[in-house]
């Protein structure tokens, strides 16, 4: 559920018509919903009532300082994966003992800083990094606290690009060396080896391979339990899907998922972290776009739209489906026309949607693309000089740019001409 209704055949998001932020703020644009964003972080948090667990928001997915502080607010933990998130998350006040650390090559200068301003954990992912983990930890005279991110083999069923949890994939240690790592990790003064962790991928629309892979890791607790090892914290990852096809999916429920967390590892007296970033952020967000060209191809009609690839990268990169409704509702009845949905960009990859059918449209008028709240804003690049399109929050009947658009000034100025050219 979310918070982008129409009324009075006006597409809002919360109490403020999109029309409205659109004569402001220029298209295209991300705008968020507050009560969404809100909404989603708690059904997480109530899911897991009962235990003693952190949600932490993967900020990959929507790290704009408005959202992170909102979530932050709420009491959310931070999973980050670089220096820049780290930074992000500090500035926007969340504390660091709750920010957790992942990712797969986390440079020496990255451990230094979050070791030095304070870090929940490191998920660390490989041998190596346990080594230079913990010659930082010795060199400043701390010890940091880890988890190991073990690859359980399961697979997610989900696209390829975001499936990490089978061996083929580069993340985690394979879970059938779990004993070995662990008990090589123990031996290093400057690490606290404190829990496990697994993140098997994204966009998950069934909770099996969860369920698989979190049997698996309540058996290597008992496991690492017995052979000594303190285990107190399981960090589960995120991962759990959202329907971005209305009219056909309908993904397992975070009350679904909280009560298979609880029926798999919930008795084992850990900690419980998550790391859900796509179903807090995903529908909790929509980029809307106008409608520039309605050009008739030779067996096909084009939408020409002033928002590309370069603005939500998605449909090009995963052949992701977007919903896109128009900002003004056709009338009843009206019949539906079928276009080719595409951007300015040159090149045919830059496709949003192959042979739609949708209301029917005309140059200026106003699309909204559903779920674009998580890997939009965050993927968008400045290809083709497009300018990075502005993020705007909203709450109730107030909104805000909390990411304005850069001019071409200051798009351009970004650069510097060596003073020998
Ligand atoms: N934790 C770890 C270690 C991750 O790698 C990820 C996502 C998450 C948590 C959050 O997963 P979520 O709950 O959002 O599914 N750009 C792609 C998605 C990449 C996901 C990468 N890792 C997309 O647009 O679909």
């Amino acid at each position: 559920m979310d918070h982008f209704l129409y009324r009075d055949g006006a597409l809002c998001a919360e109490d403020v018509r999109l029309e409205d932020i659109a004569a402001q703020v220029g298209t295209p644009f991300y705008v968020y919903s507050s009560a969404t964003l809100t909404r989603h972080f708690k059904l997480f948090d109530d899911a897991l009532e009962g235990t003693d667990h952190l949600v932490c928001f993967a900020m990959k997915s929507n790290s704009n300082q408005a959202v992170i502080k909102l979530l932050g607010d709420l009491g959310a933990g931070m999973d980050v994966v670089s220096g820049g998130e780290y930074a992000r998350a500090r500035a926007a006040g969340v504390p660091g003992e709750r920010i957790v650390f992942s990712g797969i090559g986390k440079t020496r200068e990255e451990m230094r800083t979050a070791l030095n301003s304070g870090i929940r954990q490191f998920n660390v992912e490989s041998e190596p990094e346990l080594a230079a983990l913990n010659e930082v930890a010795l060199s400043l005279g701390v010890t940091a606290p880890i988890t190991i991110r073990v690859n359980p083999d399961v697979d997610a069923k989900t696209h390829a690009k975001i499936a990490t949890g089978k061996s083929e994939n580069k993340f985690g240690i394979p879970i059938s060396r779990a004993r070995e790592v662990y008990t090589h990790a123990a031996g290093l003064k400057g690490l606290d080896v404190i829990g496990i962790d697994v993140h098997i991928g994204s966009q998950l629309t069934d909770l099996a391979p969860f369920e698989a892979a979190y049997l698996k890791v309540a058996d290597l607790t008992k496991t690492l339990r017995a052979d000594g090892h303190n285990i107190r914290r399981l960090d589960l990852g995120g991962g759990l899907g959202i329907p971005y096809e209305r009219s056909n999916s309908a993904p397992p429920l975070p009350t679904e998922y909280g009560a298979l967390i609880k029926r798999t590892v919930g008795d084992l007296g850990c900690e419980i972290e998550i790391e859900p970033g796509r179903l807090i952020s995903g529908n909790a967000g929509l980029m809307v776009s106008r409608v520039i060209y309605v050009k008739e191809g030779e067996d096909r009609k084009f939408l020409i739209l002033d928002a590309a690839m370069n603005d939500l990268i998605r449909p090009a990169m995963y052949d992701a489906w977007h919903d896109i409704d128009p900002v003004i509702e056709a009338a009843p009845g009206a019949e539906r026309a079928t276009y080719d949905v595409v951007g300015p960009v040159c090149e045919s990859g830059d496709t949003f949607a192959k042979g739609r059918a949708m209301a029917p449209l005309s140059a200026g008028d106003l699309v909204a693309f559903r779920s674009a709240g998580a890997y939009g804003a965050v993927m968008s690049s400045e290809y083709n000089s497009r300018p990075l399109i502005p993020e705007v929050l909203v709450m109730g009947d107030q909104f805000a740019v909390i990411r304005p658009r850069p001019t071409y000034e200051e798009m351009i100025n970004r650069d510097t001409i060596p003073a020998w050219l």
